[in-house]
């Protein structure tokens, strides 16, 4: 068959199974003949090999039973970065771009800054502000060692230096330490949500996704110790579900968080809460 019939058949068998059957079948196979979509466009007619086309149809099999197309190529575009994915990273996704535009509007006079991105995945949040920011000091930590290898492969595909690898559970491989920035996409859905039954989610490591009873466990923690590693007028930044808004309102101010920020995603959704502390306000609290 040639590309244009491919498409056609390959889309149609999808079409149960996915909602974006189309976009999937030309990223698969552009993913096969190593091309850009433009390609596709451009060379209807031009026949796929043998090999291609049992490479593809294994693919569009996989699809169809659910597999997310960013493991089928083993990559997703975040911050204009193509970061390699694997079944054990969560797949980067654009609504966490709202946490990269805050800290580049927020700091864009700060010459320097030390910055822990907990919960790293496949390194996207370190990684963007790492290429945006080459002089600021960047700490990337997650608690799956195949998630952190993941990241370090994509700081080496993209050359950057300045993002040191830690594994650690939350903040406990950072003792001792104070940051300008933390920043953290943690787990945040409910078990037993039912949005886990269905699409992508299904096939990410549930450690990435999934915090207790109302998805507040992780974002409890990190709210509650983030003080101890903040610098004087440092910034806790979170990710958090577009139901979370008030929770997550409530954790910062419970942990003396006096500046609140509150942003939307690009669709409109509740997505981030950043908080500002100053080392007066937590002494006061402890002493
Ligand atoms: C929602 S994913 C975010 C991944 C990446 N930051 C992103 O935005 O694409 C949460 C990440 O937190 C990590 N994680 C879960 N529990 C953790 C813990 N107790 N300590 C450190 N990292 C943890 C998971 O392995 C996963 O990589």
């Amino acid at each position: 068959m040639n590309i244009s019939e491919t498409l056609l058949a390959a889309t149609k068998r999808l079409q149960a199974s996915s909602s974006s059957a189309r976009i999937d079948t030309e990223i698969l196979l552009c993913h096969v003949l190593d091309c850009n979509s433009a390609h596709l466009a451009a060379w209807p007619e031009k026949k796929l090999s043998p090999g291609q086309a049992q490479q593809f149809d294994q693919l569009i099999s996989r699809r169809e039973t659910g597999t997310p197309v960013a493991y089928l190529t083993g990559k997703r575009e975040f911050w204009s970065l193509e970061l390699e994915v694997t079944p054990a990273t969560l797949i980067p996704r654009p609504e966490t771009e709202t946490l990269i535009e805050f800290v580049l509007e927020q700091f864009k006079q700060q010459k320097k800054c030390h910055v822990v991105d907990l919960g790293t995945g496949s390194g996207a949040i370190a990684l963007a502000i790492a290429r945006e920011h080459p002089d600021w000091e960047i700490t990337a930590t997650d608690i799956s060692q195949d998630a952190l290898t993941v990241a370090q492969k994509n700081a080496a595909k993209h050359q950057i230096n300045n993002v040191e690898f830690k594994i650690s559970h939350w903040f406990n491989a950072l003792k001792g330490e104070s940051f300008d920035i933390i920043i953290s996409n943690p787990p945040y859905v409910a078990e037993g949500d039912p949005h886990l039954l269905n699409g992508d989610v299904r096939f990410e490591p549930a450690i990435s996704l999934i915090s207790g009873k109302q998805g507040m466990d992780d974002v409890e923690i990190i709210t509650a110790e983030a003080g101890r590693y903040l610098k004087n007028n440092g910034w806790l930044i979170l990710e958090h579900g577009y139901d979370q808004k008030k929770q997550v309102q409530d954790c910062f101010e419970a942990s003396d968080f006096k500046t609140i920020v509150q942003k939307t995603d690009l669709p409109g959704q509740s997505r981030m809460t950043a908080g500002c502390r100053t080392s007066t306000e937590y002494t006061t609290k402890t002493s």
